[in-house]
């Protein structure tokens, strides 16, 4: 998409469809100019963000679209095959077609359900993200991933449907509560470890700063680690190599949201399972103490939680092998053989994923 606002960055993300991530201050007035041809959409909002949707409605309402305005409900309990049932029941009485378009407005759970009903309906219309939270505008919004959770496990059912346009607007993070910034940020440090250290020396050069969405650094932190995400995406949409480096922490991570009832932010329970695996590289022998140590310390310091209950092991532990089962695989990690060097631990055995665990459980 063409813009001529000087305040904003633009990333393109590359592969079989690409498209592009517009990051600055008021991003998101330019959904018209992301979405130039459709004549209706539908803007879909988080329950609880009417407020940050209301102006998105209103430039497309402004422009002549026809706007119909529907409501999910707030964070992960969105992400059911009921909430996506109603959103089809709801494009069908806004007569969505496949000519049109629905817009996404609130954090990752909002963007991955609704860019769902959006891969489904009519077999796939054109879907614009505009993530609220730093964890939507740094990982979730962008790649193509959508889905929902079923009673096997997180994301088991879903799409790779790229966005038409992702909108990061900066000015939505003013509203954004501290403790979610600092959630989101489990996902930034992920980028630093497996492919920019940039981002952990700009986190370090000022902690306090970083662990707030008001920090001198946080369009730095929000630019690099999009375009570190654009451009494994763009190699690899459908995870089929690359790509899932991006996992990194989130083996143990998901099993944590499981054992929690996804009651866990997702960024903590990445910040402990990134913990797991700098320690599993360690006992592996695959990573450097001073790296490994790095984890715990950035982490720390930016309030996020390194340690998780010792008597949780045995469950965890049978969590991640049926969450692998469910995808066909055995189980896999990703390591770091060094800083910004990520790598496959395949099926390690259960004494060394022990001793890894011990140095993470209190
Ligand atoms: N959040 C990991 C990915 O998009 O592949």
């Amino acid at each position: 998409m063409t813009t001529t606002d000087a305040s904003l960055t633009t990333i393109a993300v590359g592969g079989p469809a690409p498209y592009d991530v517009l990051v600055g201050p008021g991003a998101a007035r330019h959904v018209v100019s992301a979405l130039p041809d459709a004549a209706s959409v539908a803007v879909v909002h988080d329950e609880r963000l009417g407020e940050l949707a209301a102006p998105v409605a209103a430039a497309l309402h402004a422009a002549g679209r026809r706007v119909e305005v529907m409501v999910v409900p707030s964070g992960e309990q969105a992400k059911t095959l009921e909430v996506v049932a109603r959103l089809w029941d709801d494009f069908a009485g806004a007569a969505v077609t496949r000519s049109d378009a629905v817009v996404a407005v609130g954090g990752g759970a909002t963007t991955d359900v609704v860019g769902f009903a959006a891969a489904t309906w009519l077999r796939g219309v054109r879907v614009v993200h505009v993530p609220t939270t730093l964890l939507a505008m740094v990982d979730a919004a962008v790649g193509g991933k959508t889905g929902i959770n079923t009673s096997a496990g997180k994301n088991l059912a879903g799409a790779f449907h790229p966005p038409a346009a992702v909108l990061v607007d900066l000015d939505l993070l003013t509203a954004l509560p501290a403790h979610e910034w600092v959630n989101g940020m489990a996902e930034v440090v992920k980028a630093g470890f497996i492919a920019d250290p940039v981002i952990l020396d700009l986190i370090g050069s000022d902690v306090a700063g970083a662990a707030l969405p008001t920090g001198p650094s946080t369009r730095a932190l929000v630019e690099r680690s999009i375009a570190m995400k654009a451009h494994v995406v763009a190699a690899d949409l459908k995870e089929a190599g690359p790509r899932e480096m991006l996992n990194y922490g989130h083996t143990l991570g998901h099993a944590i949201e499981r054992h929690e009832s996804y009651t866990i932010p997702h960024g903590h329970a990445v910040s402990i399972g990134m913990v797991f695996a700098a320690e599993l590289a360690r006992v592996a022998d695959r990573l450097d103490d001073a790296t490994a140590d790095r984890h715990r310390e950035v982490l720390d310091d930016l309030g996020l939680p390194t340690s998780y209950a010792r008597d949780a092991w045995p469950s965890l532990l049978e969590t991640m092998r049926m969450d692998k089962k469910a995808r066909g695989g055995t189980l896999r990690f990703v390591v770091l053989d060094g800083l910004g060097k990520p790598a496959i631990l395949a099926a390690p055995d259960d004494d060394l994923l022990l001793a890894a665990y011990r140095e993470v459980s209190s």
